[in-house]
């Protein structure tokens, strides 16, 4: 009896063919692989969005001589050591001192703005406000400002307290304070916005 086979005949004299796939295949295999190139675009935008803005810098720290440290109250001082370096902005509230990175943690725009008379810091860019504390208090930002550590040293360049977590330091628990040492390379991430 003759036999039937569903297998296509061989017309490719010998040569291997790629296997069969029905157009619904293909078209399934286009779909999931742009699902997966989707999906990891998205989870590395999301990675890099909340990932701090690292500052390239030459510099193990700044020195800034504590008698030009802004007292309790004042306006936060901008220091900015030379293009290229990041730049810090210096806030003394109820004698703690804070050491913003100034670049607005939404999309890193480095353009933040003090505005006195409402006291925030604001991002013209997309609107987010930070309160000097860093926190974040309005707008775009998924967290406040990013700081950077520091430590307070004395005459003989000793260090006599640290930020090693972040946390502001009292300038009126220490005496004998020199300098701050502000360290670029050393960034804290900010507090995540409470919704
Ligand atoms: S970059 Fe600052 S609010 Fe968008």
């Amino acid at each position: 009896m003759r036999q039937f086979s569903n297998a296509m005949p061989d017309r490719s004299g010998g040569k291997v063919l790629p296997p069969n796939i029905t157009r619904r295949e293909f078209l399934y295999y286009v779909w999931a692989g742009s699902m997966i190139l989707a999906m990891g675009g998205s989870a590395a935008a999301a990675a890099l969005f909340a990932m701090p803005r690292w500052s390239r810098t030459r510099f193990k720290h700044f020195l800034i001589p504590f008698y030009t440290l802004p007292q309790n109250g004042d306006p936060p001082m901008l220091y900015a050591p030379m293009r290229g370096e990041p730049e810090i902005w210096l806030v003394n509230r109820e004698d703690k001192l804070y050491a913003h990175a100034n670049i607005c943690t939404h999309l890193a725009c480095r353009c933040l703005r003090w505005n006195e008379s409402a006291k925030i810091f604001a991002c013209p860019a997309h609107g987010t406000q930070y309160a000097a504390d860093g926190s974040a208090r309005g707008g775009p930002a998924p967290r406040g400002l990013d700081r950077y550590e520091y430590s307070l040293v004395n005459h003989a360049q000793e260090e006599i307290a640290n930020t090693h977590k972040g946390e502001p330091l009292n300038l009126t628990h220490y005496a004998n304070v020199a300098e701050v040492q502000i360290y670029p390379d050393r960034l804290i991430l900010g507090m995540p916005r409470p919704y």
